[in-house]
């Protein structure tokens, strides 16, 4: 498997240059995407990426950004690090560079202090996330905001990654945002 090199960047010292690469990967990777490939993002703008280049070539790419998520019923919050825009360029996929961006983001959740990663996706893509020790949550749902920016009652796969230690929470959840 081909090793990467690993850059931390967070979004405001993002250049022009790195934006326009990311841009491209996106694109690329999501062709289909339901919001389109903006510059760099979709929906909610990342608070930090984590890019993997090979020889200098951009070709693994994932989006993080810190949130409260909240039970509707009591309150109760949890500090997430929620993910999205999480790819491999398609030349490279099925190779291993998806589990070591995991990988990578799971240490990076740690250093950013949170309980859980979280991250919202499609049916056919649960099955990576869970060879990867994500698990899927058994939310009835999560109330958030679509990227249409109208309230959605989100009941597609909810995954989350157990940073603390600390219990998933229980019943309908509230991510009070877009999608990354
Ligand atoms: C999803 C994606 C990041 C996976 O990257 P990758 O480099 O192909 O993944 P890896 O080769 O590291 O695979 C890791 C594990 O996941 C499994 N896997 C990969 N893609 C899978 C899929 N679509 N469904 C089920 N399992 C999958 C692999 O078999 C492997 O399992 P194993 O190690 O137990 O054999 C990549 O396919 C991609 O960029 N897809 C397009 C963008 C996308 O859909 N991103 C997710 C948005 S929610």
């Amino acid at each position: 498997m081909t090793s990467l090199a690993w850059e931390r960047r967070f979004e405001t010292a993002l250049t022009p240059a790195e934006l326009e690469e990311i841009t491209a990967l996106l694109q690329r990777a999501f062709p289909g995407h339901p919001g389109g490939i903006r510059r760099g993002w979709s929906g909610e703008r990342p608070e930090l990426r984590l890019l993997g280049r090979d020889r200098g070539r951009l070709v693994a790419h994932i989006g993080i950004l810190r949130r409260f998520i909240r039970v509707r019923a009591t309150d109760a919050a949890v500090l997430a690090a929620d993910v999205g825009l999480v790819c491999v360029d398609p030349e490279q996929q099925r190779g291993g560079l998806g589990r070591a961006l995991m990988e990578r983001a799971a240490a990076e959740f740690v250093a950013l202090g949170v309980e859980f990663g979280t991250l919202t996706t499609g049916e056919d893509r649960v099955g990576f996330y869970q060879a990867v020790g994500w698990v899927r949550a058994a939310t009835p749902v999560l109330h958030a905001i679509d990227l249409d920016n109208a309230v959605e009652g989100f009941t597609g796969p909810l995954m989350y990654r157990a940073v603390s230690g600390a219990p998933w929470p229980e019943g309908e959840l509230e991510r009070n945002g877009r999608e990354i």
